[in-house]
C-alpha cells in the first residue's frame, strides 16, 4: 500500500493530502498522562523502548493519520554526549550550561551512539508495529536550536548567551556546532537503519538569528547533515523546519536541498505556494492556538490552507507542536475536517 505521506515528498499531491501534527503524542492525551506516571524521569522513559513505542502508537489509535513520529525528545543528544540534562515539572528542561571550550572538551561524542540504542530499538519495533498505510518519522533538533539549549540551559529565551558566543568566538561556537553536525549525522542514520522512513530536522530557535548568522549556524550544519544523511541513505526524505524563518525560508530550501520544509503559523499560503511549493514539499502550518481554540475558527483557518496548498507538493501539519491544554476532541475535528474533502 502507498503510504501518501512519502508520496507527497516525492512531490505527489492527494486529495485529501497526508496529515500528522507536530507534538502528536503528548500531555494532551489522558492515556498518555497515565503512561508517564510509570516512569519518573522524562529522559528515562524516552530510553524505555517498552514506553516510547506505546506513547508514539497512542495518536494512532485516536487518529487517522499518516504519519508516527517517534517518541523521544531532542535533548537526548546533549544527554548522550554527557551533559546534564533534567526535565523539571512545569519548568521544561533545564541543562548546566556549556559556556566555555574546556567545558566543550568534556563531551563525549563517542559515547552518543551506544548511549541511543534503546532509541533505535523503539524505532525498530515501531516499524514492524505501526499499520501500513502509516510512514515513521525519525527526528532529531538541528546543531543551532541543540546549541541554544546547551548554551543557555534552558529554552524560551531570546538565545542572547548563545548568539553573543557565536559572534564573539565563532571558532569555539563553531566547535560545538561541529560536535553536533557529528553527533545528530549519526543518530540520524542509526534511525534510518533501524526502520524510519524519513527525517525531520526541528530547528525551533532558527528565528532569532540575523541573515549572516543564520547562514552560518542554520543553513551550513543543515547541508552538512544533509549530506551525511544521503552518503549513507540516499533514499530517505528529510524536511526541515526552521522556524520563524520569513524570508530565509526560500534560502534555506534552495541551499539545503531539502525533500520537505515545515513553516510556522506566520508564514503567508500565498507566498508559501508561489515560492516554496516549486522548490519542494511544503508543510504546515495551522497555528497550535486555533487547534486549542476549535469550532469555526478552527474549521475556516484549516479550509483556507487546504484551498491554497492542496494543489502542489503538500503536507497538512500545525505550525508548531500541539499544546498540552488542546482538547483532543478539538484534534479528531480536525482530523476529519481535512479527510471528509476525499
Ligand atoms: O509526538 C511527538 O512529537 C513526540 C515526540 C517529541 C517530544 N519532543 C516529546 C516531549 C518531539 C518531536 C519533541 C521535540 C522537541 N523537544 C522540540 C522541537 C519542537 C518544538 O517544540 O519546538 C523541542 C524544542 C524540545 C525540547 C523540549 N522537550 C521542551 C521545551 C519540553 C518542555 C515543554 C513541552 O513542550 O512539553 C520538552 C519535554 C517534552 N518533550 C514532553 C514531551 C511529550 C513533555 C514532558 C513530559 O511528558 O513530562
Amino acid at each position: 500500500m502507498a503510504k501518501i505521506f512519502l508520496e507527497a515528498l516525492k512531490g505527489v499531491p492527494s486529495t485529501p493530502p497526508p496529515v500528522w501534527l507536530m507534538r502528536q503524542a503528548g500531555r494532551y492525551l489522558p492515556e498518555y498522562k497515565r503512561l508517564r506516571t510509570k516512569v519518573k524521569n522524562f529522559l528515562d522513559f524516552c530510553y524505555t523502548p517498552e514506553m516510547a513505542v506505546e506513547a508514539t502508537l497512542q495518536p494512532l489509535r485516536r487518529y487517522d493519520l499518516d504519519a508516527a513520529i517517534l517518541f523521544s525528545d531532542i535533548l537526548v543528544i546533549p544527554d548522550a554526549l554527557g551533559q546534564n540534562v533534567a526535565f523539571k515539572e512545569g519548568e521544561g528542561p533545564v541543562l548546566e550550561p556549556i559556556r566555555t571550550i574546556e567545558a566543550l572538551d568534556q563531551l563525549k561524542l563517542d559515547n552518543v551512539l551506544d548511549h541511543l540504542l534503546p532509541v533505535f530499538q523503539t524505532v525498530s519495533t515501531l516499524s514492524r508495529e505501526i499499520p501500513e498505510s502509516t510512514a515513521l518519522i525519525g527526528f532529531a533538533g538541528a546543531p543551532w536550536t541543540v546549541a541554544v539549549y546547551m548554551v543557555e540551559g534552558r529554552g524560551g529565551t531570546v538565545c542572547g548567551t548563545a548568539r553573543r558566543w557565536a559572534y564573539e568566538d565563532p571558532k569555539g561556537f563553531g566547535k560545538l556546532i561541529d560536535i553536533l553536525v557529528e553527533a545528530t549525522s549519526g543518530y540520524l542514520n542509526q534511525q534510518i537503519f533501524n526502520g524510519a522512513e524519513a527525517i525531520q530536522l526541528f530547528d525551533s530557535w532558527a528565528g532569532v538569528l540575523s541573515e549572516s548568522q543564520f547562514r552560518r549556524w542554520v543553513i551550513e550544519p543543515t547541508i552538512k547533515i544533509v549530506q551525511n544523511i544521503r552518503k549513507e541513505n540516499p533514499e530517505i526524505p528529510i524536511i526541515g523546519f526552521p522556524r520563524h524563518a520569513g524570508v530565509l525560508y526560500e534560502t534555506y530550501v534552495r541551499e539545503t536541498g531539502v525533500d520537505g520544509v515545515s513553516v510556522d503559523s506566520g508564514v503567508p499560503l500565498d507566498w508559501a505556494k508561489n515560492t516554496l511549493q516549486p522548490l519542494c514539499t511544503v508543510q504546515g502550518n495551522l497555528d497550535n492556538e486555533v487547534l486549542m481554540a476549535g469550532g469555526a475558527a478552527m474549521e475556516a483557518e484549516t479550509q483556507e490552507i487546504l484551498d491554497k496548498l492542496s494543489d502542489g507538493p503538500f503536507i497538512f501539519n500545525l505550525g508548531h507542536g500541539v499544546l498540552q491544554w488542546t482538547s483532543p476532541d478539538h484534534v479528531g475535528a480536525l482530523i476529519n475536517h481535512i479527510r471528509a474533502k476525499r
